[in-house]
């Protein structure tokens, strides 16, 4: 067998659906990319029409399969609605990928009902609905892929961003339910683990080169993440290579979490 036949027995995606929230912008964007450039038909959803409409422009012009769905995951309704647009496309995904997000960081003391609600809604309340709604069908055929971008933040409190990492220590028992639920039937459920990375939603923290030299200092590599340092984990996380890694939390933080 030559090197590629094997690559592409443990990794290549050709013929899988896969659906990417938050796939218009940073780390979802990244990876959206990397699943579609493996073979995947891949579904964004998202708000903003315009960030995904150029996100699947660029992946079409590269002649990838790939389509938007414009909704609001901070509702059910919204998650829903969006959750059967999505399977309309390319039918119902194999791959699902949480990573839209929201970190809107009043610290807890100051924290109101209302940005509480809204960061479990995005969060964590999303990911378990199309969890619910797809986790069961990729059961039933036997192969399925769950992965949630979590944070740093579901393992330590970090610049007073009160009620974030709370959503996204959740996110990762989260994954380990689901793990428990529907990983005797082939389906793994796992959740990558950023450290700091420069993405529009850092856009603050980004623009200090002070905070940015700091944040590099801590980790091992030298340097903050980029979005693109998402694309292999999320291919191995979505291929047959990692058919037996489940529940797990893998960390893509330059060593940021170890040192
Ligand atoms: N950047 C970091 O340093 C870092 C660190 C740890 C964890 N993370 C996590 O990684 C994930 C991606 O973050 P990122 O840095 O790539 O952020 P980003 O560039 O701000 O992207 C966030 C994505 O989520 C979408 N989104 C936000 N609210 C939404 C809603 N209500 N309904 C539908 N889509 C929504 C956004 O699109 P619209 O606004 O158009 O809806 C966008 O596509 C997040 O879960 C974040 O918590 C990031």
């Amino acid at each position: 067998m030559d090197s590629q036949t094997y690559l592409s027995e443990l990794f290549a995606l050709d013929g899988r659906v896969a659906l990417v929230t938050g796939g218009s912008s940073g780390i979802g964007r990244a990876v959206a990319g990397a699943l579609a450039r493996a073979g995947a038909g891949v579904v964004i959803v998202a708000r903003g029409e315009e960030k995904l409409a150029a996100t699947v422009d660029e992946l079409t012009a590269q002649g990838c399969r790939a389509a938007w769905v414009s909704a609001d995951l901070s509702t059910r309704e919204g998650v829903r609605a969006a959750a059967e647009e999505a399977a309309g496309v390319f039918g119902e995904p194999d791959i699902l990928v949480n990573s839209a997000g929201i970190n809107l960081r009043p610290p807890l003391g100051e924290l109101g009902d209302d940005v509480w609600d809204a960061t479990m809604a995005v969060n964590l309340e999303a990911p378990h609905l199309l969890g619910q709604r797809f986790g069961p069908g990729m059961a039933e055929r036997g192969f399925g892929r769950i992965i949630h971008i979590t944070s740093q933040q579901a393992h330590r409190a970090f610049v007073q961003s009160g009620a974030y990492g709370v959503s996204k220590g959740a996110l990762e028992s989260l994954a380990r339910s689901q793990a428990e639920a529907w990983s005797p039937f082939g389906v793994t459920c796992n959740t990558l683990v950023p450290g700091f990375v420069m993405t529009p939603l850092n856009a603050r923290l980004s623009s200090d080169p002070e905070k940015v030299a700091a944040l590099a200092a801590r980790t091992l590599v030298g340097r903050n993440g980029l979005a693109e340092d998402f694309a292999g984990a999320a291919v191995f996380l979505a291929s047959r290579a990692s058919a037996y890694v489940t529940g797990q939390a893998v960390f893509v933080d330059g060593g940021f979490s170890v040192h």
